[in-house]
Order: C-alpha cells, then structure tokens, then sequence
C-alpha cells in the first residue's frame, strides 16, 4: 500500500478520552505495522498544560497494554513517541491560534515537513463550529504551498437534528472543501462491515437472493452490555436514536441494501449510499408508536451526570421500509440499547420459507435459512439451513456452516480508528460520510425524535438491566435475540 504523504496531525481535545483509548494506540498499532508516513508528526491540543514530555508520558498508559500485547521492545514505543508533542491552548479564543500556529512552524521546520495539516476535533460537538471558525480567521485552513492541504476530521454526533446538521455543513463548507471533510462513523472503519460489501460484491451466489423475492425481513442488531458508564453528560443528551440508529445502524443498513456500484471508488459508494436513505420511507406521526419502541433501563436516572427524570432512551427497537424495487414489502428492523444480555452488532438475513412445508416441525415453523454476519464480536459470517437429523423418520435440524475470523489466523483484524486515521492521512473519504448522506439519514429521524419530544414520558418503557429491552418490542412483530446472538 502507498504510504500517505508526510504532514501533522493536530488532535483538538488531545487530554480527553477519546484520544487516549483509541487514536494514540490506534496510531501505534499503525506505526508498528510501518504503515504510517515516515514523518508524520501528532500534535496533541488542549487546555490542560502539558509539555511535550508530561503529554507523552499521560498517553503511556493507553500505549503499554499494546506494547505487550505485540510483544514489542521498549524501544518500538520511543520511538513512536518521539513523534508526539503537544501544545496547551484554548481552542475557544481566536487569540490563543497564533500560539498553535508557531508551534506548527517550529514542528515543520524540525521535520523538514510538507505544508499537510490534518485536523482532527476529538472534542466535544459544541466546539466543531467555532474551531473550524477559528481555523479560518487565523489561515489556517487553507494549505501555504500550492502542494500542501488542510483536512479536517469531525466525530460523530454530526448534529442533533436535520436542521443542525445542515448548519454545520454549511458552515463547515464555507471553510473547507467538501473533499477536504471528513465525517467520521467508526463503524464504516470496521472490517466486518467493510466485509459486507465484498460478500455482496465479490459473489454471484448471493446477488439474485438478494431482494424482496428471496428475503423475509431483515435485522440489524446492536447490543451492549454496558451502561452509560462515564458518559451520563453526553449521553443523556443524545439517547440511543443519536448515538447508534442514525449514523452506525444506518450506516450498517445501507451496505446491506444498497446496489452495487459500478465502480469501486469513494463518490460511487457514497451515492449509492445516499440513494438507500433516500429510498427509506418516512413515518407519518401516527405509526410511530406501533412501529418504534423506546426503553430506559431501570437505574438510569441514577448514572452520573444524568438528570433524575431523564427521557432519554437507552434502547430503541424500530422497524421500517425501504420503498424501492429490491425491497419493496421487507421489513428492516434495528434493535440497539445498554444494559442488555450482550455485547453484539450483528446483521441476520431472514430467508422466506418454502412454499409448502414437508416436515414436521420444519425449523419451528418458521424459515430455516437466515444469513448472520457478526460484526463483533467473534468476527464470523454463518448461514444457517435445515438438515435432516440422523436416525428414523425425518426430523429438521438447523445447522450451520461458519466462517469465523479467527481461522485466519495470521490475519490481523485492525481497529476501526486504524484504517479511518490512515484513510483520512490519505486523502480516502470512501468510510466516511458525505454531507448529503447525513443529512438525508436526519430526515429519516427527525420525525421520531419530534414524536418522542412531544410525547414526553409516554412511551418510554422501563427495562431490567440484563434483560432483552422492554416487552413492548414484541409489537414489532420481530424479536431480538441478544442472548446468544445466533438467531436460531
Ligand atoms: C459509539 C457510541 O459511537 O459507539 C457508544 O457513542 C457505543 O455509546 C459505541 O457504545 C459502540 O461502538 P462499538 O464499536 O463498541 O460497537
């Protein structure tokens, strides 16, 4: 693989979470494979003062539990470390940027560095206007050198409404170009999902099964075991509609739904995605209720930094129709909550049955043959059919043959954050999210979350931590099985 040019990635918000746990190591596990460009610089940005020093010893701790789990010598993590600095300043004072743009030209200089900037705002929403605002009143986002670039990463939520996330991107393409924004979905980054592509594509078995004449219904499963942990501040103010349905489990749907592209390429994936979104039908206020299930798990109005009468949903189960010429009559349902039996995200593919049933008790009744693809975790693709059960008469089990990814054994399965980072340092924007697409997935949502604001409390089932999400959910005419995460 072509390496990606030489230049800085600047981290905003580099003493928060999300660069500890995932960024630095991801970009370690990108340096130990060679992957990363030669000189590549990080440059770590916040309030909290640190020096270049006291920075990169904060970030061990994310960085050692890698470094024994690659077995690799002491000496590997200095030197990646000796690409990382860090400035303090506040990222909310325009008059604070010319600090971080010195530091920029002294990091250049030292690197004998191309003018290639990559932005990245790992910080929290209510700051990806005003950087990127700040950006522009101090020059610093547009490229010196005619060579040069600017690139900016921003994290998810991209918004919190159709018409907020219009606003930023509007706001965001004053300043930069679209090509040069890069909406990040981290479960575009996932190999498992990326997969679905190639076993759609790169099949011919699969393509004219594929449709509303072979294909029942369709379920996109996100489980979590956990709850909201440490998050209670953000989350309570997105909810599980935000924070999963409208970017991953959209984002799994299309890949599954979507035609192919005629060719491989980043705009092509992209319009086809958008063309799904657009395809999906809306709800009309009056069937949200029997179509949409919304759940809080008891004890949630306890977790810190949530509000002690919080509607927010930590579960949502919903079904829907996409009203094209593949899928016209299949239900797509999403089922995704916290505090559930397991932690699973995984697509099922349910087969029709036959036309007329020979056997007794024929996989109970239902249809023997379902597709699952295990996003994560025990990464596997497994179809399942009915095969007759040795001994007398003619008994139906269902079996099924697997691929797991673990039987690759040399193969290494990247973090999601891994193959987005080296995307965006490459200028790829195919696993990122286009303007249109976001904006089109927030007219799908909008009309529910105005729903529930209307609403209130009404509607909003309680569940025990463990179980699988209110009982409601049977209304959907579909049941999630989180418990073992294999569907038969
Ligand atoms: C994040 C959400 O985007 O995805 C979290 O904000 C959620 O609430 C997480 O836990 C799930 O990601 P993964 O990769 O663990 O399925």
């Amino acid at each position: 693989m072509r390496k990606a040019d030489n230049q800085i990635l600047i981290i905003f918000g580099a003493s928060g979470d999300l660069t500890g746990r995932k960024l630095l190591p991801s970009l370690l596990e990108l340096d130990v494979r060679n992957l990363l460009p030669d000189r590549l610089v990080i440059l770590g940005a916040s309030r909290t003062e640190f020096t270049d020093e006291a920075f990169r010893e904060e970030q061990c701790k994310h960085l050692l539990p890698i470094v024994e789990k690659e077995n690799l010598p002491k000496e590997k993590l200095d030197e990646f470390l000796k690409r990382v600095f860090y400035v303090a300043f506040n990222s909310m004072d325009t008059a604070e940027y010319p600090k971080l743009k010195e530091k920029i030209k002294q990091l250049r200089q030292m690197a004998d560095l191309p003018d290639n900037i990559l932005y990245y705002l790992a910080t929290p929403p209510s700051m990806y206007e005003i950087i990127p605002q700040y950006l522009k009143e101090n020059r610093m986002n547009r490229a010196g050198d005619k060579s040069g670039y600017r690139r900016i990463v921003v994290e998810k939520p991209f918004g919190t409404s159709l018409e907020s996330a219009r606003k930023l991107n509007e706001h965001l393409s004053s300043i930069f170009k679209e090509e040069e924004i890069f909406r990040i979905d981290h479960y575009l980054g996932k190999e498992t999902v990326q997969n679905i592509l190639v076993l759609r594509f790169s099949n011919g078995i699969f393509e004219p099964l594929w449709n509303r004449n072979y294909i029942d219904s369709v379920e996109i499963n996100a489980s979590e075991m956990l709850g909201v942990e440490k998050r209670g501040g953000y989350y309570d103010k997105a909810g599980a509609m935000k924070d999963m349905v409208q970017n991953h489990l959209m984002q799994l749907m299309a890949f599954v739904a979507m035609e192919s592209p005629s060719v491989f390429e980043p705009e092509q994936i992209r319009d086809e995605i958008v063309k799904v979104f657009r395809a999906v039908r809306p709800y009309v206020s009056k069937e949200i209720d029997g179509m949409v299930v919304r759940g809080q798990y008891e004890g949630y109005r306890m977790e810190e930094n949530v509000d002690s009468n919080s509607q927010t949903e930590t579960y949502v189960g919903m079904k829907f129709f996409i009203d094209n010429w593949r899928w016209s009559g299949v239900p797509f349902y999403f089922f995704t909550g916290k505090k559930l039996p397991a932690k699973t995200s995984e697509v099922i593919i349910h087969f029709k049955s036959t036309p007329h049933t020979l056997f007794v008790g024929q996989c109970s009744g239902g249809s023997c043959n379902k597709l699952i693809i295990r996003i994560q975790p025990n990464e596997s693709i497994t179809l399942r059919f009915g095969l007759k059960m040795p001994g007398t008469g003619f008994k139906v089990k269902q079996v099924g043959m697997d691929f797991r990814y673990d039987s690759l054994a040399t193969t290494y399965l990247p973090d999601a954050y891994e193959r987005l980072l080296l995307d965006a340092m490459q200028g790829d924007s195919m696993l990122y999210s286009r303007s249109d697409a976001l904006e089109a997935s927030w007219h799908f949502i909008d009309p529910i979350l105005n729903h529930w604001k209307e609403k209130g409390v009404e509607g909003l089932y309680p569940y025990a931590p463990g179980s699988n999400g209110p009982e409601e959910t049977r209304k959907l005419g579909a049941e999630p099985n989180v418990d073992c995460g294999c569907h038969f």
